[in-house]
């Protein structure tokens, strides 16, 4: 129970930070749209991920190496912002109890944010089974 209340708050963290990254919609063509809704459509949260691909298009046009590439990005650079938010409130916090969670927290994105590091590393060199194999390091994380 106590590690799930965890995973939620970091979550939460993750979906607040992530969200007010973005700011600027903009239309794709259907073909880009299709593709979206294939990828969105298979994610717990459809209208998060639908609005993530089209806020970060460049252009109205993508491929699923585009998507791919937005898709890194936007992880690690919410992976990297809600570990350093976690840092700041780490610093703050006198609680035992509270530090230990955090630290638990802390200790997760710092290794989801290395594992997309080294995901957008492998992208950039097209080697997407290394990709494919530190991006399923995340989750357990
Ligand atoms: C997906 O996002 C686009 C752009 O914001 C929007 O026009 C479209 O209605 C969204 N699709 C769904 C099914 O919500």
């Amino acid at each position: 129970m106590a590690n799930s209340c965890k995973f939620n708050a970091c979550f939460l963290l993750l979906t607040l930070v992530a969200s007010s990254i973005f700011t600027n919609p903009a239309l794709c063509d259907e073909a880009t749209q299709a593709l979206i809704d294939k990828i969105c459509r298979q994610m717990e949260e459809y209208a998060f991920c639908n609005d993530t691909f089209n806020r970060n298009l460049k252009g109205s046009t993508a491929d699923i190496a585009a998507l791919t590439r937005i898709a890194i990005e936007q992880t690690l650079s919410a992976s990297k912002d809600t570990h350093d938010f976690v840092v700041g409130l780490l610093d703050k916090t006198t609680d035992l109890a509270e530090k230990n969670a955090l630290t638990v927290c802390e200790n997760a994105y710092f290794i989801v944010t290395d594992c997309f590091k080294q995901a957008s590393a492998a992208f950039a060199q097209k080697d997407y089974d290394s990709m494919l194999k530190v991006e399923h390091q995340a989750p357990r994380a």
